[in-house]
């Protein structure tokens, strides 16, 4: 169909000059854009539907640009049809391109549809849903990581190994409190992807280019069909911000940091000198050099990579900050880090929960190294503390028995009576089982504490928070 209407420009009306070829070039955003396809139809969709109510367009006109608008989506679906959007010849971006491609389908009455609208309140719109979907999925993904971390958790049993403070043996806990930390850990991401979602779950239709739209349009129309629990409740603040983009980096960002230290740990325990973890052939590599060498690839790259993601929200935070209102086209340099974080996340969760179910712990390195270097000391003190011995003195008493048993070679378990009498009276026969490694374990017995029924409770409570998740993912994603 013809554009005889249409300038090549959205703006080249008040223009004389041809813009230079480079600049021209160098600004357009379609290259990067071209993702937003999906949310940018979806929010023209909702722009006629408001259209429509304001007897802008009548219904058949429509319906008309709808259904154009569902079938550009399946032209460009496929990944030629994606590539025919990013490789575009003249479109400027994203808002362009729709256009161009609505007025090749309807003629001049695509050029209707920008009534009332701007692209500052649509790249608004668009990167809000985008970002929207993609907290769903990260939620989703975290549910199963976190169910993968269970699972091994469950698997373990009662298999113990050494925690460490200041990287130094500490005191044993259960393989299963320790895979919990990061369950924990992953909850808290979930939250504040969830926290974030809710905030930006507002439609910045209708604001206009930033002073709110010339039409007395119906904005719960466009808002309600996209989802948005609302519109936004101030035109400069809609199209000027993007602290929802800013969070979904941030909060990236600090899971980031979570997998980092998760794949440093695994990382470590997988060296000889710990020997706790053998990784599964299927994700580690080789060396062309050193035959013998099975090396913790997926680790260390998943540590590099976190990189991108902190990177990404110093980059938003460093566009935001002293960005005066409302839209500077320095808010276009917002899509790509936000695009790098959606796709630097989805690489790595995608393979962690099968990562994580193919890591094979020894249980007898990671039990002996709970059982040596006088792990239950803690224990041997808090043993004279119910002899009615303060704290401060018991801990003195068994840093002396330990002080002995270093010079003797033994455990603290393998000191005989009177040699612990030696360090008090209060020592009794009932000082060997009470620093045994399951009374080691089980003196901790507080919520949040690795005495072994508590973890078993833990478990089952964070299966039933990570169940929960699931459902949170849906609301996202709304
Ligand atoms: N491509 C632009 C962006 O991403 C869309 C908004 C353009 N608005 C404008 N006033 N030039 O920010």
């Amino acid at each position: 169909m013809s554009n005889e209407h249409q300038s090549v420009k959205m703006w080249s009306g008040r223009f004389r000059e041809p813009l230079d070829a480079q600049f021209e070039q160098w600004q357009r955003s379609i290259v990067f854009d071209w993702r937003l396809l999906p949310q940018e139809l979806a929010a023209s969709k909702a722009h006629a539907s408001a259209l429509v109510a304001a007897n802008i367009l009548t219904k058949e006109e429509g319906a008309q640009i709808r259904s154009a608008l569902d079938s550009i989506a399946a032209g460009h679906a496929s990944e030629a049809g994606q590539a025919l959007v990013r490789d575009h010849a003249t479109a400027e971006d994203i808002h362009h391109f729709v256009e161009l491609a609505l007025v090749a389908r309807v003629g001049s009455l695509g050029l209707k549809l920008h009534t009332g609208r701007s692209r500052n309140e649509q790249i608004a719109t668009d990167l809000r849903l985008f970002v929207r979907q993609h907290i769903a999925q990260t939620i989703e993904a975290l549910a199963s990581w976190a169910q993968a971390l269970v699972e091994q958790a469950s698997n373990a049993g009662d298999a113990v190994m050494p925690s460490y403070t200041h990287m130094q043996r500490a005191e044993p806990v259960l393989v299963a409190h320790w895979l919990l930390a990061y369950v924990e850990m992953l909850l808290r991401d979930a939250g504040r992807l969830h926290d974030c979602s809710v905030r930006l779950n507002e439609c910045p239709l209708g604001s206009g280019a930033v002073a709110g739209a010339t039409l007395s349009l119906d904005r719960l129309i466009a808002a309600r069909e996209l989802g948005f629990a609302a519109p936004t409740a101030n035109s400069i603040d809609a199209t000027s911000d993007r602290d929802f983009a800013l969070e979904f980096a941030q909060a990236a960002a600090t899971l980031g940091i979570h997998i980092s230290r998760f794949a440093e740990e695994i990382t470590l325990f997988a060296t000889a000198e710990f020997g706790f973890i053998d990784l599964a052939e299927s994700f580690s590599t080789g060396s062309s050099a050193m035959p013998q060498k099975k090396n913790p690839d997926l680790t260390e790259l998943l540590r590099g990579k976190v990189g991108r993601l902190l990177g990404a929200a110093t980059t938003i935070a460093t566009l935001l900050k002293g960005l005066p209102l409302a839209y500077n086209k320095d808010l276009q340099e917002t899509q790509e880090p936000v695009f790098a974080v959606a796709d630097t996340l989805e690489g790595m969760l995608s393979l962690l929960p099968k990562f994580t179910r193919a890591l094979r712990f020894r249980r007898d390195r990671m039990s002996e190294a709970a059982q040596s270097g006088y792990l239950n000391a803690m224990a041997a003190a808090t043993y004279l503390v119910h002899k009615g011995v303060p704290f401060r003195t018991a801990h003195e008493k068994i840093g002396n028995a330990v002080r002995f048993a270093i010079e003797k070679g033994v455990e603290l378990g393998g000191l005989t009576l009177d040699e612990l009498r030696t360090f008090g009276p209060e020592f009794a026969e009932d000082f060997s089982p009470a620093v045994t490694l399951a009374a080691t374990l089980d003196c901790h017995d507080v919520i949040g504490g690795t005495a072994r029924e508590r973890v078993h409770q833990a478990l089952a409570a964070a299966s039933e928070r990570i169940a929960a998740l699931t459902q949170e993912a849906v609301h996202a994603g709304a």
